[in-house]
Order: structure tokens, then C-alpha cells, then sequence
């Protein structure tokens, strides 16, 4: 298995171009069950996540051609309805393929999710959301089975606040009969771009980027070309990485209204940052100072950074509270990182970070995605070497990242 060699303490310089989003490309490519003609889609990341969700459509029968960042997609084809345990395992926005296949095929079956490392991760209020649709469902050996002649419009209200619930809604109610309406829905840029997508291929939906979605269902959806949103996940792990490591970076290809809350608290902890149209500077020169923040739904500050700004915090000065609020095991990173000498104790759900001078390098563990990236941030200023053990986490969902990253002047390697 691939590791990840830092020897860390240098200073990082230069420009990188931030990837599309691995959370607007997984729905992105699953609304490409949604039609029968083709979906000409743009910007894709070259990610593990994204060669599982296409794995997984091929089974069914959809047409991929990929070259390079671009993919095109044709489900003119589509044969078999099911998304089976072994890749659904692998990675949860499988779950992604209920609603459209339901929607424009009238039925589906699709292992459920099981928990994973940050927690139980329910898909309950997908399954209300598409019987209150008047789709039948069962479960059945580990699989959700759902029909539905059509689908018809219904008003929903999730009980909380859902990505990939709002999105799997989106898709199957822009073929339902009649209107439907989601109340509550997630305002995640994902979710908009998913629907100005749908909105190309002939949906009709109102009230998009807001968390009330108005959708009149449609009887068939075209064909349409889709350039896929930056990824403010990547683009705020290069901030943090910047200013963990002190340097001056400017970051290509991305949006900074797509992550004010990370860039506010970036602020706060001491870079300097400037930011035009389609990219963001970052200057960082002096020891970060500590910076206390609790997760939450977009607008607000994103769970997907908090392990990332937890690394920055252990060698801030001063003591910072991090609460997470939207997964119940996302710490999974703490112990990892205080092997690298961080202070961090745990209170329920919130950390206490007492920064210290200087991280050490020492071999450490990733335990999922972005706990992944913050111990990348923290091997880069740490002093001496620091050896990451299961990177496969990080290749689902960030692009070249040790390529990117050596390009502006960290010392990283791939071993084997
Ligand atoms: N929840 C339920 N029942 C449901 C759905 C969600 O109880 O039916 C709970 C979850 O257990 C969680 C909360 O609601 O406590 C929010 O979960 P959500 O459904 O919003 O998460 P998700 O859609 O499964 C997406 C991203 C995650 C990101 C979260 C939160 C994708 C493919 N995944 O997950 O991304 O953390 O939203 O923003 O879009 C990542 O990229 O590292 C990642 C984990």
C-alpha cells in the first residue's frame, strides 16, 4: 500500500490549479442516468471516488468516454437497475443512483450504506423523501428495493438538514408527476450546481442556492455541457497547508465566495489574503494564531475543513475550542495528530487545542479523507520526517495532491 514520505519545514511558494469538486462531480455524473442522451461534462477530478461512481454506472449500462478532465456520458443504454454492496461499500454517494434511476426507470435496487469511519450516516430521509413521492420501498438483505410507476410531486421537509438527501430528491423529482417541494433543503454549492446541471438538461427548479426548492416535474430530460465548480474543500486544504507551513501561494481555478467562512477564520489566525475573480493569494509569515470555530451547514463553517484548521491550530499560539456538529466520530484525526506532539483533549464534541511550538515528525495513521489531508498539513510543518500510512483514503477525494503540493516546494513523496 502507498505511503506518503514528508520531510517537512519548508516554506511553500508558487501556484497550484485547485481540481473540480469531488462532491458536485459524484451527483454531477449520477444525473447522467437521468437521460438518454449525452452529458458532456467538464473539469471532472481524477480521483478514486470518481472512478468507483463511473464503475459502478457502467455496470448499469451508461456509456462513459473519458478523456482527460473531460467525460461524456450517454444512458440511452441503461440495463440493469441496481447498485450492489461491493461498490456501495466502497463509497457512499453510490446512494446517489436511488433517486434517478427510480425517477426515470421506476425502480431500483441499491445496497444501504453502512456506517462509516465519521459516523452512523443514515439515509433515512432519502427513503421518506421518495415515499412521500409514492414510491413503494423495502428493505431487504442489506438493499433498499423501491418502485414507483412515476413518481408523483410532494412536499417535503427532512428532518435535518442533508447533501447527498437533497440531491438524490432534486434528481428524482425533476421527472416526477406535478410539483415538489423541499423544504429544509441544503444550500451546499454542490447542491447548485447539481441543479443548474438539471436545469441545462431541461428541469425546471426554483429557488436554487436557497434551502426551498421549487421543482414542476418534467416528462423527459435532453442532453446539455456542464463545467463541474471548484473544489472549496481542496482550495481551503492548500490554504491551511500555506499557512501551516508559512509561504505565499495563490491558488488558480477556484472561488472564494464558495468558502467565506474557512477564509474569515484564515483571516483571523494571521494570513493575509487577496482574491480576484477565479482565484485567491495567500500570505502567510508569522506563527498562526489559534482560532476557535464550530461546524455547520453551508453557509457556515464546513465539516469537510475542520481536521485540516485542527492542524493549523496545533502549532498556533494559544488555545482554540473546534465543535463539530454534523458527524458524531470526526476526531479520528486527534490521536493521530498529538503523535506528531499537538495538545489536543477531548470534551464530547468539541476539542481543546493547546498549540504547541512545533510538531515532530513521527509515522502516522490516516483514518478517512480530511483527517488524511490534516495530517499532510501537519507532516509539511512538522520538523524531520513524517511517514502517512493509508493514503488510500486521500486519493478518493483529492487530485494529484502530492504533485501539486511538490510543485510549490514541499518535500513529499509517494513510496510503496
Ligand atoms: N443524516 C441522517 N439521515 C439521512 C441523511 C443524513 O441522519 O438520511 C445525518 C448524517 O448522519 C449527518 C447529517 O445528517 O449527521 C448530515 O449528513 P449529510 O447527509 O449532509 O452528509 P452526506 O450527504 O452523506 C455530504 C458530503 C460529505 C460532507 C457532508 C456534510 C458528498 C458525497 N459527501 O455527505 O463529504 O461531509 O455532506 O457537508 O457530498 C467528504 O468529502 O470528506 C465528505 C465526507
Amino acid at each position: 500500500m502507498d505511503k506518503l514520505l514528508i520531510r517537512g519545514g519548508k516554506r511553500l511558494s508558487g501556484e497550484v490549479t485547485i481540481s473540480g469538486a469531488k462532491n458536485a462531480a459524484l451527483p454531477i455524473l449520477c444525473a447522467g442516468l437521468l437521460t438518454a442522451d449525452d452529458l458532456r461534462l467538464t473539469n471532472i477530478p481524477h480521483l478514486q471516488d470518481v472512478l468507483t461512481i463511473t464503475k459502478l454506472m457502467k455496470q448499469m449500462g451508461l456509456r462513459v468516454q473519458e478523456n482527460g478532465e473531460e467525460v461524456v456520458l450517454n444512458g440511452n443504454d441503461i440495463t440493469r437497475l441496481e447498485a450492489p454492496y461491493e461498490l456501495v461499500k466502497t463509497m457512499r454517494a453510490s446512494i446517489l443512483t436511488l433517486g434517478p434511476l427510480l425517477a426515470r426507470f421506476g425502480e431500483a435496487k441499491v445496497s444501504l450504506p453502512g456506517g462509516c469511519a465519521i459516523g452512523s450516516r443514515p439515509v433515512d430521509q432519502h427513503i421518506k423523501g421518495l415515499q412521500a413521492m409514492g414510491a413503494e420501498i423495502h428493505i431487504d438483505g442489506g438493499y433498499i428495493y423501491a418502485k414507483a410507476k412515476r413518481l408523483k410531486g410532494a412536499r417535503i421537509v427532512t428532518d435535518m438538514i442533508t447533501v447527498t438527501g437533497t440531491e438524490n430528491l432534486l434528481m428524482a423529482a425533476v421527472l416526477a408527476d406535478g410539483e415538489t417541494v423541499l423544504e429544509n433543503a441544503a444550500r451546499e454549492p454542490e447542491v447548485g450546481d447539481l441543479a443548474q446541471l438539471l436545469v441545462k438538461m431541461g428541469a425546471k427548479i426554483e429557488g436554487i442556492g436557497s434551502d426551498r426548492l421549487v421543482i414542476q416535474g418534467v416528462e423527459r430530460l435532453h442532453g446539455a455541457t456542464h463545467d463541474v465548480i471548484a473544489d472549496r474543500i481542496e482550495t481551503g486544504t492548500f490554504l491551511c497547508a500555506a499557512a501551516a507551513a508559512g509561504g505565499d501561494v495563490t491558488l488558480r481555478r477556484t472561488r472564494s465566495g464558495l468558502l467565506d467562512a474557512a477564509l474569515d477564520k484564515l483571516r483571523e489566525a494571521g494570513a493575509i489574503l487577496t482574491t480576484g475573480d477565479d482565484w485567491i493569494r495567500i500570505q502567510m509569515a508569522a506563527r498562526p494564531k489559534a482560532v476557535s470555530f464550530r461546524t455547520t451547514e453551508y453557509p457556515g463553517f464546513p465539516t469537510d475543513m475542520q481536521a485540516q484548521f485542527m492542524a493549523l491550530n496545533c502549532i498556533a499560539d494559544g488555545t482554540s475550542h473546534v465543535t463539530e456538529t454534523i458527524f458524531e466520530n470526526r476526531f479520528m484525526h486527534v490521536q493521530e495528530l498529538n503523535r506528531l506532539g499537538a495538545a489536543i483533549d477531548i470534551e464530547g464534541n468539541t476539542s481543546i487545542v493547546k498549540g504547541v511550538d512545533k510538531f515532530i515528525g513521527a509515522p502516522v495513521m490516516a483514518t478517512d479523507l480530511r483527517a488524511s489531508a490534516s495530517l499532510v498539513i501537519a507532516g509539511l510543518a512538522a520538523q524531520g520526517e513524517t511517514l502517512i500510512e493509508r493514503i488510500y483514503h486521500l486519493d478518493r477525494g483529492y487530485d494529484r495532491m502530492e504533485l501539486k503540493l511538490s510543485s510549490i516546494g514541499a518535500d513529499i513523496e509517494r513510496v510503496k
